[in-house]
């Protein structure tokens, strides 16, 4: 209801701009925060007025822009701006692809991610509500530098004025201009075609379009939004960890509110895909990335990263990494666990200190707990994996894949060389090199036989005893003294 009501001709998302001041090789716009770049940020925020076209000004940088919108908004149109003439020209280059199209135009910025698709449609409806031609979201801010102030004669808007073209009464003002409006088309259209780049800048202004609809005798009106980090640009990357800051604190205290127990929210970092059970703790340290998922009664942290992973219901993962993994129920990792991609843990499974898994399926009930190197392997439930054993899955040049079986014991410090099949039920006795499969219930053993030599420590300590004694001193050197040595 609320998205027909507030869905308009076309969204313009100006991304051209240079973004010099976040020194970087990466276009400012895919920067990320909290997951997302800045531009499926601001894409978001347009898809909340459900747009008819949607098309996105770029510029510089704009094979890597394009490439992005390519992945993250394939139906969203381009329009290529050659050279930066400022905000007006980019609205021109943006009309050309949407010509003849009528209605309610909104303009808004790549780099404004915290603008919110609800903020957008409370800017539509303000403009319906008034029949105004022109509305312009603007701020009140304690800090007004750098913005354009909004010109008022009584209540009436008269234009907006940049920083830099400013007088110092204009300056003094504290209302400022977005830059995110919604436009009559045909107006805007009209405007455009009147910009003379006459400012400090040489530029073409869309702030100017503004002044142009007042002169004209069109309604224009304001939005003023109180929440000013919706409004805020990025532009160098203290300001980026700033909003993230900010952006996580919201995101964090949301999860709470939600039923998630988070001991430390300060240093406990949760973006924006991840979702989460009622009755989770997170522990401080705590960081849950990409489409990460956790259910209910799952303890995390302290000092834990998971990206991408899935964790069942009741299990615990402390102090450990975890990359494009499953986790299952009431499973136990950590400390010090590393799970790289293709792991999945079975309920109650166990992946213990200094344990580090690769492609691996780890049945229910199966442990790993100690020191294990454990690649390319599948273990069939209630396995236990002793400590030290290393799962040798490459040979320098192909990688293989280790089977074990059900309710098998692997002893300790045994390396288990690929390709190589232990069955149900099956022992390895500690400390084996197996290169050879192991049927059921068979033990193997795979190492050099214990030989205990009787009175052997005696006869070598009486030979090492001598052989001191035979040594004149030091200084003419141990070593030539062999001749006692018989044996
Ligand atoms: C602009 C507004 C100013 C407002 C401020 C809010 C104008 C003349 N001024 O100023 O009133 O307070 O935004 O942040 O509009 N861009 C292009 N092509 C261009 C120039 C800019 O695509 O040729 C894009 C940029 O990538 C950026 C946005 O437009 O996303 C704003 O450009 P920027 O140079 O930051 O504008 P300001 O000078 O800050
Ligand atoms: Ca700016």
């Amino acid at each position: 209801m609320v998205e027909r009501d507030s869905s308009v001709a076309a969204v313009v998302l100006l991304a051209a701009g240079s973004g010099t001041r976040m020194k970087s090789s990466t276009s400012k716009l895919l920067h990320p925060l909290c997951g997302k770049s800045l531009l499926s940020w601001a894409l978001g925020a347009a898809e909340g007025v459900a747009p008819e076209k949607l098309v996105v000004v770029v510029g510089h940088l704009k094979e890597q822009v394009e490439a992005h919108l390519k992945e993250v908004a394939p139906h969203a149109l381009t329009a290529v701006q050659e050279t930066q003439d400022g905000t007006g020209h980019a609205v021109r280059c943006a009309m050309e692809t949407i010509e003849g199209v009528t209605g309610d135009i909104v303009v808004t910025y790549g780099d404004v991610p915290m603008l919110t698709g609800e903020t957008l449609r409370r800017l539509v409806g303000v403009h319906r509500r008034a029949g105004n031609a022109v509305t312009v979201m603007t701020s009140i801010l304690d800090n007004p530098t750098g913005y354009g102030r909004i010109l008022r004669s009584g209540n009436d808007i008269t234009g907006i004025v940049e920083e830099r073209d400013a007088d110092d009464a204009q300056k003094a003002i504290k209302e400022t201009n977005s830059g995110i409006y919604i436009f009559d088309a045909t107006i805007l259209r009209d405007g455009l075609a009147q910009l003379k780049p006459d400012n400090d800048q040489n530029q073409l202004y869309l702030t100017d379009v503004v002044g142009y609809a007042v002169h004209n005798g069109h309604k224009v009106g304001a939005y003023i939004e109180t929440d000013r980090w919706q409004t805020e640009g990025i532009n160098d990357r203290a300001q980026l960890s700033a909003m993230t800051a900010e952006l996580n604190r919201r995101i964090v205290t949301g999860w709470m509110l939600e039923g998630v127990t988070i001991i430390d929210p300060a240093t406990t970092w949760i973006e924006a895909g991840v979702s989460i059970d009622q009755d989770v703790v997170l522990w401080p340290g705590t960081i849950l990335c990409g489409a990460t998922s956790i259910a209910s009664g799952a303890v995390i942290g302290p000092d834990t990263r998971l990206t991408d992973v899935e964790v069942g219901a009741g299990a615990s993962v402390v102090r450990s990494e975890a990359i494009l993994a499953v986790i299952g129920e009431d499973a136990n990792v950590g400390p010090f666990s590393y799970l790289r991609p293709g792991t999945t843990l079975g309920r109650e499974g166990k992946i213990g200190a200094y344990v580090e898994t690769k492609n691996a399926q780890i049945g229910d009930d199966a442990k790993v707990p100690h020191l294990t190197y454990c690649g390319d392997a599948v273990i069939g439930a209630g396995t236990n994996i002793g400590a030290g054993t290393i799962f040798a899955n490459y040979d320098g040049t192909t990688k293989s894949v280790t089977t074990v079986g059900r309710n098998a014991f692997v002893g300790s410090q045994s390396v288990l060389v690929a390709p190589v099949h232990i069955g149900d039920d099956a022992f390895v006795a500690a400390g084996s090199a197996l290169t050879g499969d192991v049927a059921e219930g068979e033990l193997a053993v795979a190492r050099g036989r214990q030989r205990n030599i009787a009175g052997w420590v005696t006869a070598f300590r009486d030979r090492t005893r001598g052989k001191k004694a035979a040594s004149p001193a030091p200084t003419q050197g141990e070593g030539t003294s062999t001749s006692t040595d018989k044996e």
